[in-house]
């Protein structure tokens, strides 16, 4: 799913930006480009931030896992 629609960036490019070491919405900005727009996402961005740093992040349970059904 697309996220930042300013650059095209899907919450699987933010996922793998937060696991390679990007903290901040900043950070993400600087690896994936994420954000660096309008700024329009920087919520969605900070709920994948949260979802990555809880302990069932990892599972798939997050932001997405809530809006999208399971399979
Ligand atoms: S939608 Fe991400 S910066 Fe505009």
């Amino acid at each position: 799913m697309i996220v930042c629609h300013c650059k095209g960036i899907s919450d699987r490019d933010i996922r793998a930006a937060v696991r390679s070491g990007a903290n901040t919405i900043a950070a993400v900005g600087a690896r994936c480009a994420a954000g660096t727009g309008c700024g329009g996402c920087h919520v969605v961005i900070d709920e994948i931030l949260q979802a990555e740093r809880a302990p069932q992040g990892r599972s798939g349970a997050g932001v997405f896992g809530r809006l999208a059904p399971s399979r």
